[in-house]
């Protein structure tokens, strides 16, 4: 496995494996990598010939008050981790690497203009997603990859990406992968190092209300309003836990839903003290 820092590096190696006729797929992350971006590392590996690990805390997705500084990294367990998954390359640029006017600042950025980023996580995140666009378009120009692998935990994430490759015919299968979970159901997540005990335990709250809005529905409840005051008064039950929003969308276009059919999403970003947690589940019928 090989260690690329720069643009060009990841260049010359994907070109050399293309004159071989060798197919690539692309993992971006931000590191601090657990079994959530394995099974991502896992699904590259099966399906394509080459893969590619992204490992940068991309500034351009952080608010001002967000947690850029604080956001855990740990290079060497990511390393060791993707050999251990069999990757290829790991592409592990510096910020001028990626942002050459410096300070992690950029004048061009790609967005998606109707609403869809401005809901869920955008309400509160208003700059977000033009940032994942923007390092997510230029990770797809610097690896050029044949499929590239995202988390379904990050549902809202995921359905921007396929609609920005839709739009700008990027010409890349985007393949969404299941949550990962722990196994009393708190969702895998880089943040989740930053709970102390009392507040693990209290996290828990997001993964009930899961279970209990899947249950509801399971049991007929179309009406969607019903279901997110579920959720709501289970998460109120936990005095940690603070609700940014908990909400039924439409999976594709991510605009409110009344009605609970096949393919709305049920998404929550919850604080539990300072760290605000996400999680989702998508309906099947
Ligand atoms: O999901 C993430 O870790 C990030 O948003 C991504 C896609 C790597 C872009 O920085």
């Amino acid at each position: 496995m090989k260690v690329a820092a720069t643009i060009a590096e990841v260049r010359a190696e994907v070109r050399a494996w293309r004159k071989q006729g060798l197919t690539v797929g692309l993992v971006p992350t931000m590191g601090y990598l657990h079994e959530g971006h394995a099974s991502l590392m896992k699904e590259s590996v099966q399906r394509c010939d080459r893969t590619v690990v992204s490992v940068f805390v991309n500034p351009t997705q952080f608010g001002p008050n967000e947690d850029l500084e604080a956001y855990p990294r740990d290079f060497a367990r990511d390393t060791a981790l993707c050999e251990e998954m069999g990757v290829d390359l790991i592409f592990h640029p510096d910020v001028d690497e990626m942002y050459p006017d410096g300070n992690g600042k950029t004048d061009t950025y790609v967005e998606i203009l109707d609403d869809m980023p401005k809901q869920l996580c955008g309400k509160t995140r208003p700059i977000h997603f033009r940032g994942v666009c923007t390092v997510v378009s230029k990770l797809f120009n610097i690896v050029l990859p044949d499929c590239a692998f995202f988390g379904e935990k990050d549902a809202q994430q995921l359905a921007i990406i396929r609609r920005m490759v839709r739009d700008l015919s990027f010409g890349i299968e985007i393949v969404g992968c299941p949550i990962i979970r722990e196994a009393d159901g708190l969702a895998k997540s880089s943040r989740n190092t930053y709970l102390n005990a009392e507040e693990r335990q209290a996290a828990l709250c997001l993964s009930k209300a899961v279970s209990l809005g899947k249950q509801m529905i399971a049991d007929g409840e179309a009406d969607a309003e019903k279901v997110v005051e579920a959720m709501k008064a289970l998460i109120n039950a936990e005095p940690l836990a603070k609700i940014d929003y908990v909400q039924a969308v439409d999976g594709m276009t991510m605009a409110p839903v009344q009605e609970v059919k096949a393919d709305v999403l049920v998404a929550m970003a919850v604080y539990i003290g300072k760290t605000r947690l996400i999680d989702n589940f998508s309906v099947r019928m």
